[in-house]
């Protein structure tokens, strides 16, 4: 959840919530980052004088041989040249039955490129492929835009917006990926090209969800638009109110005359402190003007609360950008579900059950997290050939996100477990009751549900990856017996 990172190796990948501990270079990678750090100077850096620090600790005990920053497309063109030649002349490169595992990657850190540069008339921008979230939020506020952007400000472009990119906006624009007119791409063979509606339509289309598989993205030029401040508001609930909440948060996601407001947007929040011993239920109300009180949640703010939090301000000070880097450990998994107000309930009692089972983990935060994607978004999936996504219903999707933040690495397996198993309830109940869906939000997915994520998108859709895959990249730099192996592959 940093800037965007695209670690590759002779071989060997980092990069994905359990990747291994990977020790420091020998061999392959040295010489290929010896070769980097003589082309790059001080945008280069070996471990031991480089300060980087990554979100999840599970990360940060991954060690890359060497760390380069690119500060454009011809650079990122450069170190796959770099990489890819290496990989070949050692023979190395993935032929059937014929490939090896080498130690310590390279890292190629996108965080220089990070330029926002507003276009014709206000309507678009050109965000750099490494920009973070809050970056380019204040960047374009200063000419009172926006775009369809994140909650979290610490989160990079790249990621986000390649596997999907659900933002407050959401409502009104649809998804981050279907607000991306064009893409610029280094190919694995080092040609630079872009990919939009009418140049590469089939690189256009796999870019829109496909993720990590097709090349590295350095930049996006995205939809932008006029706003103003918008309206935040955090509430928590006691234990006796929520079936009350559930119940008005349910129509607030399903019920026509209320989601039919396109400024608005609800996200739920079970989560347990150890501190408090404590469970709380809890919502963010978020609305696009700044209206104090917005109609459209009367409803719930007549529900008695605990405490209420609200804000008007710009969407750079609304987001969370106050992440701790590399000290904790993190875990996400994910379901989604057709609307079931009685999915939500047995939902929060499941979770509660799993955690109640680990309380004893120290630092644990686990929260169940649930927000609609709207029919307008689904809708707007439909734009300029269409995403890859596979989502085509007539009613909103309930997206639901088991995010947990732990301590110590001996306790990586009570949270996989306590994970695993409420997915798996989750999901037992959502087949009895006849809303289980086939759908897996990339980028919430765990690296267990990795491999069920792009049959996710349908059968065609995912025959139709692959194609264009073997097209772009048909010496697969890209898959996962290639050089960038981390997160979720689709070869
Ligand atoms: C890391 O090192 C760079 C270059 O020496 C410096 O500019 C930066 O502030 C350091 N960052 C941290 C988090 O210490
Ligand atoms: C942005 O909006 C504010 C408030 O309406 C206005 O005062 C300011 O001049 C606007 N800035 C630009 C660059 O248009
Ligand atoms: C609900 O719980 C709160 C404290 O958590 C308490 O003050 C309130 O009286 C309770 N309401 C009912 C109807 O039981
Ligand atoms: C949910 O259950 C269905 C049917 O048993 C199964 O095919 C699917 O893989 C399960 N999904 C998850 C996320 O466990
Ligand atoms: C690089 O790969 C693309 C996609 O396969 C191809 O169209 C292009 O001709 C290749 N460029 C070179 C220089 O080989």
């Amino acid at each position: 959840m940093t800037r965007i990172l695209a670690p590759l190796a002779c071989l060997v990948a980092t990069g994905y919530a359990t990747a291994p501990v990977l020790e420091r270079a020998n061999g392959p990678s040295a010489q290929t980052c010896s070769q980097l750090s003589s082309a790059f100077g001080s945008a280069f850096h070996w471990p031991q004088n480089d300060n980087f620090t990554i979100w999840d600790a599970k990360q940060q005990e991954v060690h890359p041989a060497c760390r380069v920053e690119p500060s454009s497309a011809n650079d990122v063109a450069k170190i796959l040249d770099t990489l890819v030649s290496h990989c070949e002349r050692r023979g190395s490169l993935p032929k059937p039955g014929r490939f090896q595992f080498s130690r310590g990657g390279v890292t190629v850190d996108l965080n220089r490129l990070s330029g926002v540069e507003i276009l014709q008339g206000d309507t678009r921008a050109r965000v750099g492929g490494g920009a973070t979230t809050v970056k380019v939020y204040e960047a374009l506020e200063s000419q009172n835009l926006s775009f369809v952007g994140g909650r979290v400000g610490s989160v990079g472009m790249g990621g986000f917006t390649l596997g999907g990119g659900t933002s407050p906006f959401s409502n009104k624009y649809g998804w981050s990926l279907d607000n991306v007119y064009e893409y610029e791409v280094v190919l694995s063979n080092g040609t630079i090209t872009t990919a939009s509606e009418t140049h590469n339509p089939d690189l256009y289309f796999a870019l829109r969800g496909g993720g990590n598989n097709f090349g590295i993205v350095t930049a996006f030029t995205v939809r932008t638009f006029s706003q103003g401040p918008v309206f935040t508001s955090t509430t928590t609930y006691s234990a006796n109110q929520s079936n009350q909440v559930l119940d008005k948060v349910y129509d607030l996601y399903t019920d026509k005359s209320l989601s039919s407001d396109k400024e608005m947007g609800y996200d739920l929040y079970y989560s347990y402190s150890s501190e408090s011993d404590r469970f709380t239920l809890s919502g963010t109300q978020r609305y696009g003007k700044p209206v104090p009180n917005p109609p459209v949640f009367a409803a719930l703010d007549r529900i008695p609360t605990l405490s209420r939090n609200t804000n008007i301000g710009r969407m750079s000070e609304a987001v969370d950008g106050t992440d701790s880097m590399g000290t904790t450990r993190h875990l996400f998994a994910t379901l989604s579900v057709a609307p079931s107000r009685s999915l939500l309930s047995e939902g929060l009692r499941i979770f509660q059950e799993e955690v109640e089972a680990i309380k004893h983990v120290p630092g644990l935060v686990p929260s169940f997290i649930s927000y609609p994607l709207q029919r307008n978004a689904i809708k707007a999936m439909k734009q300029r050939g269409g995403n890859a996504l596979g989502i085509d219903r007539d009613e909103p999707l309930f997206l639901i996100l088991i995010s947990t933040a732990w301590s110590e690495r001996t306790n990586d397996a009570d949270v996989n477990r306590m994970t695993v198993n409420t997915i798996e309830r989750l999901n037992a109940t959502a087949n009895n009751l006849g809303v289980a869906s086939r759908y897996k939000y990339i980028n919430y997915a765990s690296a267990a549900q990795a491999s069920t994520v792009f049959s996710g998108y349908g059968d065609e859709n995912l025959q139709r990856l692959r194609r264009i895959q073997k097209a772009v990249d048909p010496r697969g730099i890209f898959t996962s017996k290639g050089l960038w192996r981390g997160f979720v592959k689709l070869l």
